[in-house]
């Protein structure tokens, strides 16, 4: 079975067709990275903007150097400590490497991704493949087989199902191009995690050219107006409550007891479980009609980065 839907997605990758493939963090939209045609493809899709690139994922890291150049050593600790995974290396882009997959930039982002379905494709596949997030520019990234269909529907010709994607939040993007290493997006592999294996110190990324197309603010966002509280302003708001405000729906970590017909999803403590649900959660209380939906902030830690980043994003 799956062999078959594999030897299918590599078909219509060979002819320059789109598929859509499970990995750990989000699915993504594949091409075959070498194709220009297929490259244009993702952008008419996705409708994204040429200038955002794309980040090609490969088997294994011993094809880094079909893609980069002048890889520094602290790019292979990374690899060795974290691939298969979530994490995304920023590395001087090889000659050969399209325009359309770099923005027009010097330099390329390369993934080995965790997830058995993709890493069999990209076995067989042998190449790279170029994938951004499986859905429209803007919206919130698929985590299941259906929350693809629904983004894309009939312009992908093949969804490779995988099941709900274990991480649920967008790779850790690393430029290690550059000496002092940055983080571009944040994600479940924390800056802490990249510090321990680089013995060094990492900086955040502070300018917000469209380098990263989820740095723009309003990246990841529902449709509903959906609103950032603190606990207390969470609490005070329940209390206050007129049918005004209703439908609308809570997304809260501490126990509420909601007095009206609020929707109150119960989100996880624990930040992994929370980054795994949230999309899918976004997703389905988007689907309800409510006139607002109100979530109740995270913890600062910095195991909860990436959640907060994506809080911020789909409450901007
Ligand atoms: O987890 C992920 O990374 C998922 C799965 C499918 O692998 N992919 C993903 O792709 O999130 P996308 O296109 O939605 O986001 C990739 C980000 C973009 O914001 C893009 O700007 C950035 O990676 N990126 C890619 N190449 C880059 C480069 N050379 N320099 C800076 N940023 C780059
Ligand atoms: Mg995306």
């Amino acid at each position: 079975m799956l062999e078959e839907k594999l030897n299918q997605a590599i078909e219509i990758l060979k002819r320059g067709g789109l598929i859509a493939m499970p990995t750990e963090t989000v699915y993504g939209l594949a091409a075959d990275a070498q194709n220009p045609e297929a490259l244009q493809k993702i952008f008419t899709v996705k409708q994204r903007p040429a200038d955002h690139p794309l980040i090609v994922h490969i088997a294994s890291k011993d094809q880094l150097m079909d893609w980069a150049s002048d890889i520094p050593a602290c790019a292979y600790a990374l690899a060795d400590a974290f691939w298969p995974g979530p994490l995304t290396l920023i590395l001087k882009k090889a000659k050969h490497v399209s325009d359309l997959v770099t923005g027009g930039q010097g330099t390329i982002g390369l993934r080995v991704p965790g997830h058995p379905v993709a890493l069999a494709l990209l076995k067989r596949w042998g190449g790279g493949l170029a994938a951004p997030s499986a859905n429209r520019f803007g919206r919130i990234s698929p985590t299941t087989a259906d929350a693809v269909r629904e983004e894309l529907g009939e312009r992908v010709e093949l969804i490779l199902d995988g099941g709900q994607c274990e991480v649920g939040v967008e790779s850790t993007i690393v430029d290690v191009s550059t000496t002092i290493p940055v983080i571009l997006r944040p994600g479940m592999i924390t800056a802490q995690q990249i510090e321990q294996v680089l013995h060094k110190a990492t900086a955040q990324k502070t300018s917000n050219a469209p380098r990263v197309s989820g740095s723009l603010e309003s990246h990841y966002a529902p449709m509903t107006p959906t609103v950032l509280l603190s606990t207390s302003e969470l609490h005070r708001f329940i209390n206050n409550l007129t049918d005004n405000d209703l439908p609308c729906a809570v997304m809260a970590r501490t126990p509420l007891a909601s007095p009206k017909a609020v929707s109150v999803v119960a989100m996880p403590m624990s930040a992994k479980a929370y980054a795994h649900d949230l999309y899918a959660v976004l997703r389905d209380l988007d689907k309800k009609q409510l006139k607002k939906i109100y979530i109740e902030a995270v913890p600062v830690d910095a195991e909860w980065s990436a959640v907060r980043d994506r809080l911020q994003r789909a409450t901007a």
